[in-house]
């Protein structure tokens, strides 16, 4: 598609799909032209939409008030500080490895899930329903957003009235201002619930990927297992190579020529994430896994103003993760005879299973 049609639209969705890296950039960051808000409706007093009203729907100069003040709470330093906790967890969960492992349902899934609940503050006896509930948000299931959003509300509620100086993420959220300016509400959880949603099953499907490439390249798995300082670059490459957002969609503002085609007026725009990493003009040999690749400049974690907020964690989340996995477990890899089945979705690349010994 990038050298035939590099902008392409498909008539039976009614979407302009555009995949060369150029392109893709524009697309994700030229907020002007290329709409994150237009299309979504403002969730405000309802429920099932809560994420309308979170940082990932709007457009500057919103976008900028509500970005500043996660940050306020959400500092690379307070992400730096959990690298011990992280550590303890995954050891936690790598002790219960028996004969029968599945990487995503032992290790990939609970994670991060324990991770952002930790951040949160949410108690333990309530973890369980967070997986079910981001399931239901990611496939669209109203039931569990609504469940979710009641869950937050309450939390919410429950930490305005402890006073709000908590050490979780909840009251750091409460507290933070920004010229005078706090979040609304429904700000906050719309942003608790983009957490879990952009945070969990990302990072999940980034570590089983990785599991992946690397059982398809144990001379790669052994190197990093005696040069471990070798891991932070090859996170970047599984990023690359199998990103686990393939794609993230915008409307246009007005009509805009990309590579010789005009997309029209709020026309629904999808730009290809997974294509921009893998495009020739920029990446040499791009099908090569190459846990050296520099420069690295992916575009798995967006681009400009809605670059990933979480990718500090996720980064840090999954070079502590891996390194431990193959310290205790060098030789891990995955079952050749497993069935993989994919994830059913054209956004998350990942499969769902990952039987390994
Ligand atoms: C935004 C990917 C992990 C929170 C994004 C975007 C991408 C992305 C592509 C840009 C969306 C856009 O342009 O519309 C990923 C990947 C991850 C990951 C590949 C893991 C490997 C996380 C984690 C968190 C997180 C762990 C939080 C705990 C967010 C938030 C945004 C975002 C809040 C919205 C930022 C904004 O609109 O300003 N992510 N993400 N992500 N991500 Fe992540």
């Amino acid at each position: 598609m990038r050298a035939s049609s590099p902008v392409a639209y498909d008539s039976r969705h009614g979407v302009h799909n555009v995949f060369l890296y150029e392109d893709v950039k524009t697309v994700l960051s030229d907020f002007a032209r290329f709409s994150s808000q237009r299309g979504r409706g403002q969730g405000s007093q309802n429920p099932d939409n809560a994420l309308a009203d979170s940082i990932i729907s709007t457009d500057p100069p919103r976008h900028r008030q509500l970005r500043a003040l996660v940050e306020r709470a959400f500092t690379p330093r307070q992400v730096e500080a959990l690298a011990p906790r992280i550590s303890e967890l995954t050891h936690e969960l790598l002790d219960g490895f028996s004969r029968d492992v599945d990487f995503v349902r032992d290790f990939a899934e609970p994670l991060p899930v324990i991770v952002i609940a930790e951040i949160l503050g949410i108690p333990v006896r309530d973890r369980r329903d967070f997986k079910r509930w981001s399931d239901a948000v990611v496939s669209g299931r109203h039931d569990g957003m609504r469940e979710m959003a009641t869950y937050f509300s309450k939390l919410i509620a429950r930490r305005r009235d402890e006073g709000q100086d908590g050490e979780d993420l909840v009251s750091a959220l409460l507290r933070a201002e920004v010229d005078g300016a706090h979040l609304t509400s429904n700000e906050l959880l719309g942003f608790c619930i983009l957490l879990l949603v952009a945070g969990n099953e990302t990072t999940t499907n980034l570590l089983t990927n990785a599991v992946q490439v690397l059982s398809d390249h144990p001379g790669v798995r052994d190197e990093l297992v005696s040069n471990p300082d070798l891991w932070p670059s090859t996170v970047e490459e599984v990023l690359r190579l199998r990103s686990p957002v393939q794609s993230m969609f915008r409307v246009s503002t007005e009509s805009v020529e990309l590579s010789g085609v005009t997309i029209p007026a709020n026309a629904w725009v999808i730009a290809w994430i997974g294509s921009a990493n893998h495009d020739e003009r920029v990446f040499e040999m791009p099908d090569v896994f190459e846990p050296r690749r520099s420069p690295n400049r992916h575009l798995a974690f967006g681009h400009g103003v809605h670059f990933c907020l979480g990718a500090p964690l996720a980064r840090l989340e999954a070079t502590i993760a891996l390194r431990a996995v193959y310290e205790r477990f060098p030789h891990l890899r995955a079952r050749e005879d497993a069935e993989l089945k994919y994830i059913d979705s054209t956004i998350v690349h990942g499969v769902k299973e990952l039987p390994v010994h």
